[in-house]
């Protein structure tokens, strides 16, 4: 049968290019959890649409580029040194990303910031403007559109204004905030409008969604209905889609031998230490420098322990050319070298903190050994590495402790044990919760969280989104 054409479009493909000579190029996988998610996406003919995460002004460059990313149903958007700039390093990740994750910036960039804000913000639209015109010359007619994230909010508006019978989905993959702090973006009204002009709207959580139908009320004074938004007539359907992961991909690189052999080096290495693991991109949303507090705390109430413990801190660099994530990088660095001085031996340290990726087999003989996985996530839209680690944990059912402000704590809160990450003694408290957990608590904990993990997959996930869209247009149609 004739499978839908799907256009997925993002700020980031799933591969990230990178220059090898005038015109040759190697792609990597890129890292975050959309690029996970929707590489868990396989019944559709699906092309992606996006940015290579490189600048590339030449010609020849951009031809072998174009024809190096088509071998992975990719179509690259050219975006110059200073629209990333302005567009992505500035509106996306210096005052978008934050405000959606309830973190405000420092009192020393407010300022600047908010003089800056007219030329990103045109930035952001002109960029937009770019994605559009990269969709309009491949889309066909009966294709479905689907938008992610907080960097193509503008998408929707543009492509409709290009055809309005496309089909247009757009998913949010961050948190959407309480109305309070979106109203407080300058362009809040023209974001809201413009992803309103989509067919479906999409979030996580069922509290995401309900917040951005409030801004829409309440700074649109538009209607807000069970279905979604209406405007005039028209409505614009709003709901929740939780993501999930290929579960079945992680359950079988467990089977793979070069990660049974790994598993095995990481156990003789570890040999008599409890691992805690983090796995987070560097970023400020993640609570990195309060796990590794709340860590400290642990070891300084329970000396016992100190020797037979050992804290894996995998932090992906992200976003580098953000002032904001340089600081944290320092700041990291700093604390988890003082607590390592506090408490390290001649043998061995308490934490190993990694600034790198790792690949995906590696990734998963580390859950798989693992016996605490810390997420203090201080805002998260779902958190993926959570679902990662239940996924990799049938055998040693390990314990998940979680941040009640990622959207995961909303399905794995049952199995987990969920804290509250600002809070730093109640974390302490939680990691010798864990540890000393009883076999036949872990075990159930375990089988709750591991059966959702396995029946939410991604897969169904953007089957679900997919076929609501066609479901919306169809209705929408029967309305007028
Ligand atoms: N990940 C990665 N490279 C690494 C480590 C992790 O790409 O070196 C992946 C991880 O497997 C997960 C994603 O990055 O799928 C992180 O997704 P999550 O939803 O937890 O957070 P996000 O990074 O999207 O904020
Ligand atoms: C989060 C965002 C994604 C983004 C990813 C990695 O998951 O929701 O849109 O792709 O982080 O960040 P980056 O800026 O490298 O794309």
């Amino acid at each position: 049968y004739n499978r839908q054409r799907l256009l997925v479009v993002a700020n980031r493909l799933p591969v990230s290019a990178v220059r090898r000579g005038e015109d040759s190029w190697s792609l990597e996988i890129s890292a975050g959890g959309l690029v996970s998610a929707l590489l868990g996406v396989k019944e559709f003919e699906a092309r992606w649409i996006g940015w290579a995460g490189v600048n590339v002004p030449d010609e020849v460059g951009q031809k072998a580029l174009t024809k190096a990313l088509a071998e992975k149903r990719c179509i690259p958007v050219f975006l110059d040194e200073e629209i990333v700039h302005q567009y992505y390093n500035g509106y996306c990740n210096n005052i978008l990303w934050p405000l959606f994750h309830y973190l405000g910036l420092p009192q020393e960039d407010r300022l600047a910031t908010t003089r800056s804000f007219q030329s990103q913000f045109a930035a952001y639209k002109k960029a937009n403007q770019m994605f559009a015109d990269v969709v309009s010359e491949h889309y066909e007619e009966g294709d479905v559109v689907w938008c992610h994230d907080y960097h193509l909010m503008f998408l929707p508006k543009c492509l409709k204004e290009y055809n309005s019978k496309m089909k247009v989905g757009w998913f949010l993959h961050t948190p959407f905030p309480s109305s309070e702090i979106h109203r407080t973006l300058p362009s809040r009204s023209e974001l809201l409008r413009s992803v309103l002009a989509a067919d479906l709207v999409g979030f996580h959580t069922y509290d995401y969604a309900r917040h951005f139908v409030s801004a829409c009320t309440r700074i649109l004074g538009l209607e807000g209905t069970p279905e979604g938004v209406e405007d005039q007539g028209r409505l614009t359907r709003v709901a929740a889609f939780p993501i999930g992961i290929d579960s079945e991909r992680f359950i079988r690189a467990l089977e793979v031998p070069d990660v049974i052999q790994n598993m095995k080096e990481l156990k003789e290495r570890f040999a008599g230490r409890k691992v805690l693991l983090g796995v987070d991109r560097l970023d400020m949303i993640k609570g990195i420098p309060q796990k590794i507090l709340a860590f400290e705390k642990f070891l300084e109430e329970n000396a016992s322990w100190r020797d037979k413990v050992v804290l894996l801190q995998i932090a992906v660099p992200t976003r580098t050319d953000v002032p904001e994530y340089q600081k944290l990088t320092s700041q990291v660095h700093e604390i988890a070298g003082r607590i390592n001085g506090r408490f390290g031996t001649l043998t061995a340290v308490p934490i190993h903190h990694l600034d790198r990726s790792l690949d995906f087999y590696a990734l998963c003989a580390l859950y798989a050994v693992t016996d605490v996985a810390l997420v203090t996530s201080l805002r998260d839209g779902m958190n993926l590495v959570s679902y990662e680690f239940v996924a990799c944990q049938e055998a040693k059912k390990g314990v998940l402790i979680l941040s009640e402000f990622a959207g995961a704590a909303q399905s794995l809160g049952a199995g987990a044990i969920l804290v509250n990450p600002w809070n730093i003694t109640e974390v302490a408290a939680s990691i010798g919760q864990a540890l000393n957990m009883s076999p036949d608590e872990r075990e159930k904990r375990h089988r709750h969280n591991f059966h959702h993990v396995k029946t939410h997959t991604a897969q169904e996930w953007a089957e679900t989104f997919v076929s609501e869209l066609n479901d919306t247009v169809i209705e929408a149609q029967l309305r007028i």
